[in-house]
């Protein structure tokens, strides 16, 4: 059923739609042995418009099945992001027979509102689906939640907390968070708010996601998924998180506002939020490849425009430094593995070349930082026209960092060539790095940094090499896969 999937920087193992335009991961949700996936979508046009939620489906969250657009806009608006629940308990009462509901509960955005300048453009609607997904009515009292006059008032991710039994609600009302509640999610009342002393920058909050999280020692904390429209570390959109506690009305934050934690240091992973259930109790999380500012609708694809992010296991750890965040490749995608290439323990100091086949690959390296003397050092990836990105450690200044300055076309737009940095402290660094057509995405020290960011070469990149500068790297040893299409046979 699928499509073939070959135009150039068509990504061969990330989900991009069947045509069209695609923004935000909307309506996570896993039942009955299927792992949804909405998003949205303006299946007419490459760029940003009436906005619908395009559907696919996993077994394995690595390859999708393509389903008939799940929402189409109505007459209270265009069907912007939100998030689907399973109503195990039918507290909603849309049940008949024995499948549970699934209930989308999203923003409704009024164009003509907008146009006429009201301010009360957007509020919450819900539709509900009692055949696994397939097909949604839209419940006839909508909205669930209407607007009293914020113009940003969007993106509901709702979750069950088990020991208030009730239905929570985070939703992004200009630059905060509002936690609304409600016993049957029709009926919704606002519990609290939070970010007002945290959020210092130009950008409105989007996309918030709440979640608990428990660290391997076992202590469990809240984390508040929160992404940020413009001004964010990296340049553009990007996402934060919050370390805290939720008691069921109130999220309270353990840091000092002026704190800021980042989720990724790339530019190019935006309004990710994480699955609502899981048939493991892992965290899975997926997020847009892109940024709004301001390539997002510019950047040289063809039929579609962007994709999604590998999904990701979320991950508490009780650092020096107070809890953190840490996000690795889920599992399943070790399946689209290849060949196997080892890299052996050397001491680099030219450039060596390490892998010349295939665009899609997982390189794995790890170096010892005390012993090596370099001032930078590193790997890139490139091609016959001396088009390149490197992924680089910076001795000096402690930072991982990934160049895509001189990485092919970038003249649709004047932010996108740039190096994308994070600072690493430790004496070691062991990077994954996943390579796509046009994308990569590195995490160093087991998902303590992620820097996720595109490009678009005049030709794929095949080569990986050594490097290192101002003398020796020494590098312990390494791994490189090739990676199959998940497109192809
Ligand atoms: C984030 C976002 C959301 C909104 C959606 C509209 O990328 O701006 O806040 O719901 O995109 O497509």
């Amino acid at each position: 059923s699928q499509k073939k999937y070959q135009e150039t920087y068509r990504p061969q193992f990330h989900f991009t739609p069947p045509k069209g335009w695609m923004n935000d991961p909307n309506g996570l949700v896993f039942y009955e042995g299927e792992y949804h996936l909405f998003y949205q979508h303006y299946p007419d046009k490459t760029v940003w418009g009436p906005m619908h939620w395009g559907h696919a489906i996993s077994k394995d969250l690595i390859h999708w099945e393509n389903l008939p657009i799940a929402l189409y806009p109505d007459s209270l608006g265009y069907i912007f992001s939100g998030s689907i629940v399973v109503d195990e308990n039918n507290t909603s009462g849309f049940q008949i027979g024995k499948e549970k509901p699934l209930v989308a509960i999203f923003t409704y955005h009024d164009m003509e509102k907008e146009k006429a300048g009201r301010s009360d453009r957007e509020s919450q609607g819900i539709a509900y689906s009692i055949d696994k997904g397939r097909t949604w009515i839209k419940y006839d009292k909508n909205p669930v939640v209407a607007n009293k006059g914020d113009v940003d008032f969007r993106d509901p991710k709702v979750f069950w907390h088990e020991q208030t039994k009730r239905w929570i609600m985070p939703l992004a009302v200009g630059k905060k968070l509002e936690i609304f509640s409600s016993p049957n999610l029709k009926n919704w009342q606002k519990e609290s708010e939070f970010g007002i002393k945290e959020s210092t920058n130009d950008g409105v909050w989007e996309c918030p996601d709440l979640i608990s999280l428990k660290t391997k020692e076992g202590i469990e904390k809240w984390v508040l998924i929160q992404n940020i429209g413009r001004g964010a570390v990296n340049g553009g959109s990007g996402t934060q998180y919050f370390i805290g506690n939720f008691d069921g009305k109130t999220f309270t934050n353990d840091n000092s506002p002026e704190t800021k934690l980042w989720l990724d240091f790339g530019a190019d992973n935006y309004a990710g939020v994480t699955w609502f259930n899981m048939p493991t109790k892992e965290r899975v999380y997926i997020g847009w490849m892109s940024n709004w500012d301001d390539y997002a609708t510019t950047v040289p694809t063809s039929t579609w425009r962007s994709g999604m992010t590998i999904p990701r296991k979320l991950s508490l750890v009780n650092t020096t430094k107070g809890f953190r965040l840490n996000q690795m490749p889920i599992e399943n995608y070790k399946n689209l593995r290849l060949e196997k290439k080892i890299i052996q323990k050397q001491a680099v100091t030219k450039n060596v070349l390490i892998h010349n086949a295939s665009v899609q690959k997982e390189i794995n390296l790890n170096f010892n930082i005390s012993t090596s003397t370099a001032s930078e050092f590193g790997f890139i990836i490139s091609n016959s026209k001396n088009e390149k990105v490197i992924i680089g450690f910076d001795k000096m200044i402690q930072k991982v960092f990934v160049d895509r300055r001189n990485a092919g076309k970038s003249d649709f737009s004047p932010k996108f060539a740039a190096i994308h940095s994070a600072n690493l402290e430790d004496n070691h660094i062991s990077i994954k790095a996943l390579i796509d057509n046009a994308s990569i995405e590195l995490f160093v020290n087991n998902g303590k940094v992620a820097i996720t960011d595109l490009f678009f070469p005049n030709e794929y990149f095949t080569k990986v090499e050594l490097y290192s500068k101002g003398g020796k790297a020494d590098l312990i040893g390494g791994v490189i896969y090739t990676l199959k299409s998940i497109w192809k046979k």
